[in-house]
């Protein structure tokens, strides 16, 4: 039976359902998935993920679809990811097959907590793989540990698609030039939680970050990309080696040019935001979420009308959530069924 929760006034926060699954690997292989219902777990005080940051993470949903299945988006992608983001920092990740049947695993033992269909919510999963040696030198684990919890959430920003204001952050860099913004790990959202607390100070939701080698050119939002639309409706999109590849991002681009949009990915300086007539964020948390304003200082640039959501991202925004939700057509096999 479905839990009784306000579905359609879910917020982004944690919550505890019934069961979470881990899986340990022991220096040589992974050991069966393991389900818990107890979120407190047992860590030695000079893990290496502790001390030393050999933390990963992913974050994928899981979608109560029109038809009554349950499905995730593009869950082989996250289990790449986490591939890579381990690879960069040394760690061991799981392979595709074990991260998959984790992930799947966590949304059938909690399918009470996954949001009906219809009420615009979902089931969001976070996978975490950390290194568990005792570490005092520096040297990677050898053994790790993977967790994948879940819960349901509603939007990430509380308006859900309504625009939201953002600044720039001067201040503080998050991802360094052949640093780690390509991945993600879980330093880099340390790194960016001053800066999102100045921004949030001065009454902005969402932190842009600039390259953190000049503070020319556009990189990524604090926990999102960045996409926009030209006066002359192309998608722009940055190129940057130091933000973290979007599932989101790259799906809504093979849309807009089903669209008929072409897709631009280059460089951004931050003054071709006169060129916009949209900005939007994107992400897995985010979805897509129209910006209305980007402040740097005295400078703002504004696009579109207040409160308002522009009709191209809207559009898109319609396109990629119909498909999650199981009433589009889902013509690129995204979906993977529960
Ligand atoms: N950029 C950052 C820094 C993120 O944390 C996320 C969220 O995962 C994204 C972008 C969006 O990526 P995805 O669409 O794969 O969720
Ligand atoms: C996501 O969109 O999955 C994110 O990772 C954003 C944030 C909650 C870390």
């Amino acid at each position: 039976m479905k839990k009784e929760i306000d579905w359609g006034n879910l917020g982004f926060q944690y919550m505890q359902t019934d069961s979470y699954v881990s899986s340990v690997f022991d220096g040589n292989s992974w050991s069966e998935l393991e389900v818990s219902s107890d979120p407190q777990m047992s860590i030695h005080i000079a893990a290496a993920c502790l001390h030393y940051g050999q933390s990963c993470f992913e974050g994928l949903k899981a979608f109560s679809r029109k038809d009554g299945s349950v499905a995730l988006f593009r869950p082989q992608e996250n289990a790449l990811r986490m591939i890579e983001s381990a690879n960069r920092i040394a760690m061991v990740a799981p392979p595709v097959e074990l991260f998959i049947e984790a992930v799947k695993k966590v949304v059938q033992l909690n399918s009470d907590w996954v949001p009906p269909y219809g009420e615009g919510a979902s089931f969001y999963i976070r996978p975490l793989l950390i290194g568990t040696d005792t570490r005092i030198g520096i040297r990677p684990s050898q053994n790790y540990r993977l967790i994948v919890l879940g819960m349901p959430v509603g939007p990430y920003y509380k308006d859900g698609f309504f625009p939201v204001k953002g600044c720039v952050q001067d201040s503080f860099d998050r991802a360094a030039p052949k640093g780690v913004g390509n991945v993600k790990v879980a330093g880099n959202y340390a790194a960016g939680m001053l800066g999102d607390i100045q921004s949030k100070s001065k009454g902005y939701s969402i932190t842009l970050y600039l390259d953190s080698a000049t503070h020319r050119y556009i990189d990524e939002f604090g926990t999102s990309n960045f996409l926009a639309i030209t006066h002359d409706n192309k998608l722009v999109v940055p190129k940057s080696e130091s933000i973290l590849p979007s599932i989101t991002n790259k799906s809504i681009q093979k849309i807009a040019e089903e669209f008929g949009l072409t897709v631009e990915c280059r460089p951004i300086e931050f003054e071709q935001l006169a060129d916009f007539s949209e900005v939007g964020a994107c992400g897995t948390a985010a979805v897509i979420t129209p910006v209305y304003s980007i402040t740097r200082g005295d400078q703002v640039f504004t696009f579109g009308e207040e409160g308002k959501a522009g009709k191209v991202l809207e559009k898109l925004y319609k396109e990629i959530q119909g498909i999650q939700f199981g009433e589009i057509e889902d013509r690129h096999g995204w979906m993977v069924e529960v």
